[in-house]
């Protein structure tokens, strides 16, 4: 499967400002490399306007960073699916840890929007990650274990390969200038690829497991030639084209 060259762009850029990022980095680009393809998560005022800016691009897309485990309702502040869907998402972003431990989700309403996201049409990319203080206590693989149980809980169990990614996101490593070391992503995507493969046997083989955590242009080419690396989750480094475009192509 092609390299999934992913952006979140958290609470950053208006509108005007997201359209015109992603007109740069489509420019920059051009014609993407034959194994790549790049995603963008903006926050949802902007969605539409990056969507704009895609349009007609082959490989690139469009995921909302949040979406609400309901059609519709009364829920103040919420997104549904078909929301997404309608402004020209494609995929949605579940569990990433702003969201777990800024916004205190848990781990089964992640699951319960993974699985409804899945459900409305969506492709969704689940974060999973450990914090430094679980690390530490030797509880690294628990947490990842906890993280995909119950956030892969209700997925279906043939769901294909292009459907789902999971990013493995060490907590101490999002926004902190500290990449985990290549020993430590083969050994937590290692570990990934054999729980995913128990979880979701028909392609849990095929699923990505993107990286996140501290990627810049300087280290995207030593992460993504790592065995059961996918992709990246890239939040910092990809807020500028330019910096962006060489991560995609790195
Ligand atoms: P970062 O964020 O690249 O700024 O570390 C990654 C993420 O939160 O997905």
């Amino acid at each position: 499967m092609k390299k999934l060259m992913s952006a979140n762009w958290k609470m950053y850029k208006t509108l005007g400002q997201a359209t015109d990022t992603a007109r740069e980095l489509a420019a920059a680009l051009g014609e993407l490399p034959a194994d790549r393809e790049v995603l963008v998560f903006p926050p949802f005022t902007a969605i539409a306007g990056v969507a704009g800016a895609f349009a007609g691009r082959a490989g690139f897309s469009v995921g909302g960073q949040d979406l609400y485990p309901a059609a519709e309702g009364a829920f103040t502040g919420e997104i549904a699916p078909a929301m997404l869907l309608d402004l020209g998402c494609t995929w949605a972003l579940t569990g990433h840890s702003e969201r777990r431990h800024v916004l205190g989700e848990a781990n089964e309403f992640v699951g319960a929007k993974t699985a409804f996201a899945l459900d409305a049409g969506l492709n969704v990319c689940l974060c999973i990650g450990e914090t430094i203080e679980e690390r530490r206590a030797g509880r690294l693989e628990e947490v990842l274990t906890g993280h995909l149980a119950a956030g892969l809980a209700d997925v279906a169990k043939d769901i294909g390969p292009e459907r789902l990614a999971v990013a493995y996101e060490p907590v101490w490593a999002i926004g902190t200038g500290e990449v985990a070391g290549p020993a430590d992503i083969l050994a937590a995507h290692a570990y990934v690829r054999a729980e995913l493969e128990k979880l979701l046997p028909s392609h849990g083989a095929e699923i990505r497991i993107l990286y996140g955590g501290s990627v810049k242009p300087e280290n995207t080419g030593e992460i993504i030639s790592l065995d059961n690396v996918g992709g990246v989750l890239v939040g910092g480094a990809s807020l500028q084209a330019s910096s962006f475009s060489r991560i995609v192509t790195a």
